[in-house]
């Protein structure tokens, strides 16, 4: 496919993971892609890598002015960058919670704001925001990150009714358990690594980890031109996690 093909588009926590495949997939797909993140030191060719931390406005500010300097333009945003959080609301403290907040939520505030100007002299502007299915699931010990991806499903709602007469459409992914290096360190650091990933593959009716390939295709479908009148929608990309009540196996 070449429906990326003139296009530029621009990926937070591009140098791993989802951001990574996505800013892989646009690549091959057409885009000149720019990447920015804490350490996009090895992000490969023909990626651009640009260092900004998403929770400093000025650096934020700087790397969005500076990818767009160099691709003469932006068409597409996707706002990924993010961290994760663990526990009950009894156990991060106030500085945990401004801190996983300021990353997931404002983050993607900054770098929007950044880019807005830019994709308003788009023809084809789209936004796609990484929430999770932690925004529409109870799942246990993730208040905080739960809310956080909440903020990102209203937030996502919000814009896309903000800049849908501007031209500009305003989407999110909700992924289930990406296989991802962060889902890797998660894995590492239980006492069962096995028997831990075993239940996170249990909890997704497919009975397996989506892929951030998977989880990639999802935003480059919204993202491409070819989705010109979805804005304000939400995709599942979990295995069914979110959508489906199976009987046990076998029964
Ligand atoms: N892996 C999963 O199971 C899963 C599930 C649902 C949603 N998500 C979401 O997907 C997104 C990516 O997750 P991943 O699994 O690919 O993680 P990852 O840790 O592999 O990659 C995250 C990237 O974001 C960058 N980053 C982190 N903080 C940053 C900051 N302050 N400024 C700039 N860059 C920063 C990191 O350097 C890293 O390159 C996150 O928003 C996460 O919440 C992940």
């Amino acid at each position: 496919m070449s429906d990326f093909e003139g296009l530029r588009a621009l990926v937070t926590g591009g140098a791993s993971g989802i951001g990574r495949a996505t800013a892989e997939l646009l690549a091959a797909r057409g885009a000149r892609v720019a990447v920015l993140d804490l350490d996009p030191a090895g992000v490969p060719e023909p990626l651009l890598g640009y260092a900004a931390d998403v929770t400093d406005d000025e650096s934020v500010r700087r790397a969005v002015a500076a990818a767009a300097a160099d691709l003469g333009g932006l068409d597409v945003l996707v706002n990924n960058a993010g961290i994760g959080a663990q526990g009950t609301v009894e156990d991060n403290d106030d500085e945990t919670w401004h801190r996983v907040l300021d990353v997931n939520v404002v983050g993607m505030v900054r770098t929007a704001r950044a880019a807005l100007p830019h994709l308003r002299r788009s023809a084809h502007a789209a936004i796609v925001n990484t929430c999770s299915v932690a925004a529409t699931a109870g799942l246990p010990q993730r208040a905080l990150y739960s809310a956080s991806k909440g903020a990102v499903l209203s937030l996502t709602l919000a814009m896309a009714a903000d800049h849908v007469r501007e031209g500009i459409r305003v989407n999110c992914v909700n992924p289930g358990t990406v296989d991802t290096p962060w889902v890797g360190r998660l894995l590492d650091a239980a006492a069962d690594p096995a028997a831990e990933r075993a239940a996170l593959e249990a909890r997704q009716p497919a009975g397996r980890l989506v892929s951030a390939a998977e989880v990639a295709g999802a935003i480059a479908h919204l993202a491409s031109p070819s989705s010109g009148a979805t804005t304000g929608t939400a995709l599942a990309v979990d295995g069914g996690m979110q959508g489906l009540r199976l009987r046990p196996a076998g029964r």
